[in-house]
């Protein structure tokens, strides 16, 4: 079966990113098409990078790191939910990126942002990590922003209040299953 990781990228306590990721888990999960499963970087305490060399060439000596490239290759494309922490990603999310790489490669990742602007700053810079990922980035995200953010985050209305959030990440979900099947049928093929 055909699965896609929903990394939750923000780890304290007090963080609000379980709401879209559930929100988003569920709409996904009503479409039938793939396997949805959240992926919660507080389940993977990995120490901040220490390793003798880049994950492109050099497996993790950690075993926490040993199982967070395991737990990554056990998907076929990523929706990564983010805030924006001073305008970039948190730095939990950059170091679990920095902590694999065989496992992200030729796959398809896609973004809901939530923030003031959406995250667009911290999507943006995301994407260029992506890439370095030898990842493929989904060019429509769904962004959770200005006075719709601050009545879910601070006045917690539910996700539900937004429609407008359903055609975006629909639309989101349309792209990414697109890109899940053609590099599913081509990941092995030599360059
Ligand atoms: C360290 C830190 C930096 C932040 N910087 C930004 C920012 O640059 N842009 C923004 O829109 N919100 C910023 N915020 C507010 C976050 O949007 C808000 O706290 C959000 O809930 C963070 O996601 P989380 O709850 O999943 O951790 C920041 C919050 C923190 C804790």
């Amino acid at each position: 079966m055909t699965k896609i990781g929903i990394v939750i990228s923000t780890t304290r306590d007090a963080r609000f990113a379980d709401k879209p990721a559930a929100w988003l888990l569920a709409l996904a999960q009503a479409r039938g098409d793939f396997e949805y499963e959240l992926v919660d970087l507080r389940d993977h305490p990995l120490p901040f990078f220490y390793e003798a060399a880049s994950s492109m060439a050099t497996p993790s000596e950690d075993p926490e790191g040993q199982r967070w490239e395991r737990r990554v290759a056990e998907f076929d494309g990523f929706i990564f939910v983010t805030a924006e922490y001073n305008h970039g990603p948190s730095a939990a999310m950059k170091n679990a990126l920095d902590y694999a790489y065989p496992a992200w490669n030729r796959k398809p990742v896609a973004f809901f942002g939530y923030g003031g602007v959406g995250a667009a700053r911290a999507v943006e810079q995301l994407r260029l990590v992506a890439s370095a990922l030898e990842m493929m980035t989904v060019p429509f995200g769904v962004h959770l922003q200005g006075g719709d953010f601050m009545a879910a985050w601070k006045g917690g209305k539910p996700l539900e209040d937004f429609p407008q959030l359903v055609p975006a990440a629909n639309r989101m979900l349309d792209q990414l299953a697109w890109w899940v099947r053609t590099l599913n049928a081509g990941r092995y093929a030599p360059v």
